[in-house]
């Protein structure tokens, strides 16, 4: 029987949505402390960067100490990859597994993954088999010391699994499935019909077609439609796309009948965004340097100016803040932003 994860999460789910370059450790640590969201996804890693043995790639999976379920998203075209991707995401000690169908990134895309999924339902379907027989054998005591895998990925196991004192319980994981509404056109009622079929425990539907990118408005009604389809099919529907606030989460789970939403964008320099509640201005500030901090530390090898953006989404909800926007987007270390976010204090 297949864990009852995604059931046991108190409803409506109200999640964050998963965003490469921005989902990392820290930002997850933070919206997590100061959001509480339902559920947290990595960024996603590619299946073929893993089984070729590229370690760094498993940097998404470092984790934050947590009791948040937390799903690793994967993305691949190749249904097999998934098989030994499932089994070392279930020694990380993740909560699930999510399968990226829905990134319109042409380096994705071009090597028939993500978005171009939505072109050949079939080989998806293969898809969630391969990754759910590799959570079912490993829940019945496969190892990964049998799989064909690099020295250096059971290295990484091993450390996160001592790192984080993992105590891993064998249990059947669930598979879930991010996607948009089409290709070039929207085919939401027969996709979702074949993802139905894969029976995965959640999809999660952007109400968007890969053509349309983030432009436009995302398309609420047809997320509804195809809440219709997964609800006779027992699979939680999450509908995502433009949230910017609790209230409109709250309003379009009421009135598209879904299992929640997951927001993306506006958690952004906003993990308060899953709550009601309006920080202070030093408030933002303070979990700004936060950020940056935890970051130097859980991810000790990443690129520092990768907090460059963030800092700049904390300072959009700060009134008078771009004054020193443009100093925050060139810090190169915690020196810096102390520096630049003392003096931001000192007037606020
Ligand atoms: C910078 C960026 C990176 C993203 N990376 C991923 C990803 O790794 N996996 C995924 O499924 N979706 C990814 N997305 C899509 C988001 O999860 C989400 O579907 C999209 O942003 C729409 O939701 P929002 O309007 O709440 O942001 C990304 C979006 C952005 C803006």
């Amino acid at each position: 029987m297949e864990t009852d994860l995604w059931k046991s999460i108190k409803k409506p789910i109200i999640g964050q949505a998963p965003m490469d370059g921005i989902s990392d450790a820290a930002f997850r640590y933070i919206t997590d402390k100061y959001g509480h969201p339902s559920v947290l996804f990595t960024e996603f890693v590619s299946v073929e960067g893993i089984n070729r043995g590229i370690t760094p790639l498993l940097s998404a999976f470092i984790h934050h100490k947590t009791k948040t379920p937390t799903i690793a998203q994967l993305f691949g075209s190749n249904p097999k990859d998934f098989y030994n991707c499932a089994m070392i995401v279930a020694e990380l000690g993740y909560d699930g597994l999510d399968i990226n169908m829905g990134c319109p990134d042409r380096s994705v895309t071009k090597k028939g993954a993500g978005a171009a999924l939505i072109l050949e339902p079939i080989r998806a379907k293969e898809i969630v088999k391969w990754a759910k027989k590799g959570f079912k054998d490993w829940s019945e005591g496969r190892k990964i010391a049998n799989l064909k895998i690099s020295a250096k990925t059971t290295d990484f196991i091993s450390f996160i699994q001592k790192k984080y004192r993992l105590s891993i319980k064998r249990r059947l994981l669930p598979v879930s499935i991010k996607t948009r509404i089409g290709y070039d056109k929207v085919v939401t009622l027969p996709w979702i019909n074949h993802l139905v079929e894969a029976q995965p425990a959640v999809i999660t539907l952007h109400g968007r077609t890969l053509q349309q990118l983030y432009h436009g408005k995302a398309d609420w009604e047809e997320i509804g439609r195809a809440a219709t389809l997964t609800r006779g099919a027992s699979i939680i529907l999450l509908g995502n796309g433009d949230i910017k606030n609790i209230d409109e989460a709250k309003v379009k789970i009421s009135k598209y009948k879904l299992g929640g939403v997951l927001i993306g964008r506006a958690s952004c320099g906003n993990p308060w965004v899953f709550q009601d509640k309006t920080p202070s201005y030093r408030q933002r500030l303070e979990v700004a340097v936060e950020h940056c901090q935890v970051f130097t530390k859980m991810l000790p090898d990443g690129h520092f100016l990768s907090l460059r953006k963030h800092l700049s989404w904390y300072c959009k909800y700060l009134k008078g803040a771009a004054k020193y926007r443009a100093r925050l987007m060139r810090v190169k270390n915690m020196v810096e932003v102390n520096v630049i976010i003392s003096e931001m204090l000192n007037h606020c």
